[in-house]
């Protein structure tokens, strides 16, 4: 896709929280019938965060919100757009970011909405910010990608409580120089698939009942050898898809900033294009899987390892519940 008026979109500052309280392998051998050495050599995860009793999404949101604005040298007022990807919002109406667009005193003319792609959420996020401020109707955008999933995590299931863990990541986008930002983009899904990863009660549907709160259907299901097959499959085809929309060979990108899923998910990208550990990022062990907040979490981690440099060519790729994928080329 092409706009011509406008300059390259990149990010413009990076801000991301966790809830202080860290649920370890341990602690779940204490809840279900599993062992630290199966979590471990099954998924690469040996702690995640998760919300304390009273703490509220919003709460760990806002901080890393402020974060990204303020490294972005922005004021507030002149970001004129908000997107709030989640699946695990504070409230069903209204959306996650009119609380934290009020909270934050961001410009009150522009979009501000949550996005739900699950995990994919924060590439697609990050597409729809491109074509929002390339195409004219705003000029900087805040994009959120943040998940709670312990709220919605079934503590008596071991095939998936293991997995899941909450965090926040915030990006501002705007425009950048020429030659940096977003070279290419790919989205996909596999509607057919949606029900290998749902939440069955409270939504309309299935409002919630006495029935479903016994039955647990409020809770992730998952099932977990189709989703990662389709992980697999998907990283593979959203990569070199984003690869050739930026006109490059998966080959020629020097870091790789995959969703926090599964470390063998990881690993198998790894082999198939030749990275080495040096050019991905694994933030996996001490997160799990934190849905929409993984990639800017991921992000904050290649940062903070020394990985991620000025003018290196990023791969963000992504898949989720949906079933879902993405991924972005992003030159930062
Ligand atoms: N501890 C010990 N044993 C366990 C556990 C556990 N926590 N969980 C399952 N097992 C057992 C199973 O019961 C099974 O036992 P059996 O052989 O006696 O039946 C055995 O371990 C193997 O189970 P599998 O399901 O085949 O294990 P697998 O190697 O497939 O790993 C896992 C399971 C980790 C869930 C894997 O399938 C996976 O990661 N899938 C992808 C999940 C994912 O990425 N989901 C998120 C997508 S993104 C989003 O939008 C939320």
């Amino acid at each position: 896709m092409n706009f011509t008026q406008s300059k390259p979109v990149g990010i413009l500052g990076l801000g991301t929280a966790v809830p202080d309280k860290i649920l370890t392998n341990q602690d779940l051998e204490e809840m279900v019938d599993t062992n630290d050495e199966w979590i471990v050599t099954r998924t690469g995860i040996r702690e995640r965060r998760v919300l304390s009793p009273g703490e509220k999404p919003i709460d760990i949101v806002i901080p890393a919100a402020r974060k990204a604005i303020e490294e972005s040298g922005l004021k507030p007022s002149e970001i004129n757009g908000l997107i709030f990807c989640t699946y695990t919002p504070d409230y069903i109406m209204p959306a996650s970011a009119c609380l934290l667009q009020g909270e934050l005193g961001l410009g009150r003319d522009g979009l501000c909405y949550d996005l739900n792609a699950a995990c994919t959420g924060f590439v697609y996020g990050m597409q729809v910010g491109w074509a929002t401020i390339r195409s004219g109707l705003a000029r900087n955008i805040l994009l959120v990608g943040a998940d709670f999933n312990s709220m919605v995590t079934d503590y008596t299931d071991r095939s998936t409580c293991i997995l899941f863990g909450d965090g926040a990541g915030a990006v501002v986008l705007g425009e950048v120089d020429e030659g940096s930002g977003i070279l290419g983009n790919s989205a996909g899904v596999d509607g057919q698939s949606w029900k290998h990863l749902m939440l069955s009660a409270g939504g309309c549907a299935a409002p919630i009942t006495a029935e479903n709160l016994e039955s647990r259907d409020r809770y992730i299901q998952m099932n977990g050898r189709e989703v990662f097959k389709f992980a697999v499959r998907a990283f593979n085809e959203a990569f070199e898809k984003a690869a050739a929309d930026a006109g490059i060979e998966p080959s020629e990108v020097d870091l790789l900033i995959p969703h926090q899923a599964n470390i063998r998910i990881i690993q198998s990208a790894m082999d198939r294009y030749g990275f080495n550990a040096d050019r991905v990022v694994i933030n996996i062990e001490k997160y799990g899987n934190t849905s929409a907040g993984s990639i800017p979490l991921a992000l904050e981690t290649a940062r903070q390892e020394g990985k991620l440099r000025k003018g290196m060519t990023c791969a963000l790729v992504a898949f989720g519940g949906g079933l879902t994928h993405g991924a972005t080329i992003l030159r930062w």
